[in-house]
């Protein structure tokens, strides 16, 4: 004998039945964007990217790319490296390179490059201007981190909303910089190395 309390239940479970692929679609179609950059605590580091043709080792120890000549729309790009177990990591090594306004990197000199360790809190701050395009990449700017006694990681970090972005095949949502514009055009990432 079916109780009272079945006929709804069954019309629930046929609701959700019909819904499921619904909510799988939207699952689906939104999962890539939503996607969270990586934090500390999922015990994961940040995604290794191809360092590309154009690194130089031995780049001049510099906070700011912005020497005379180099013109651009400026940016700050900063943030803390943390260590898997989310501690912040002192002494890390960031080296930067990036394309000019115009696309163009220096393969003869050290224009758009320079390293700097991160500072007693994990931190790196780095004054520079917007890398512009060149053909077949989004924006972007390249970096190796490398923790005290530990192997490089080499990544690169990506623009929100850029149209490039969806048409780039080595682009990747995790390494998307966190955009203000209040104060004057900043973007944050954090970066996770293993440092033990
Ligand atoms: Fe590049």
């Amino acid at each position: 004998m079916p109780s009272k309390g079945e006929a709804p239940s069954r019309r629930l479970f046929i609701a959700c039945l019909l819904a499921a692929p619904l909510l799988w679609y939207f699952a689906k179609a939104f999962g890539a964007a939503l996607e969270p950059t990586p934090a500390c605590a999922d015990g994961l580091s940040t995604p290794e990217q191809t360092p590309g043709p154009f690194f130089k080792p031995r780049s001049p120890e510099r906070k700011s790319l912005r020497e005379a000549g180099v013109q651009g729309t400026p940016i700050v790009v900063e943030g803390i490296v943390r260590s898997t177990r989310c501690q912040p990591v002192a002494g890390v090594l960031l080296d930067f390179w990036q394309a000019d306004a115009s696309g163009a990197y220096d393969n003869q000199g050290y224009r758009l490059r320079g390293h700097q360790f991160t500072d007693s809190a994990g931190k790196y701050r780095l004054e520079t201007i917007v890398p512009g395009l060149y053909p077949g990449r989004t924006r972007h700017f390249h970096v190796r981190v490398q923790a005290p006694r530990r192997s490089v990681l080499t990544t690169q970090l990506y623009f929100p909303g850029e149209p490039g972005n969806t048409r780039d095949g080595i682009f990747n949502p995790k390494l998307v910089l966190e955009l203000s514009e209040a104060g004057g055009k900043t973007g944050r990432f954090d970066f996770v190395v293993d440092a033990g």
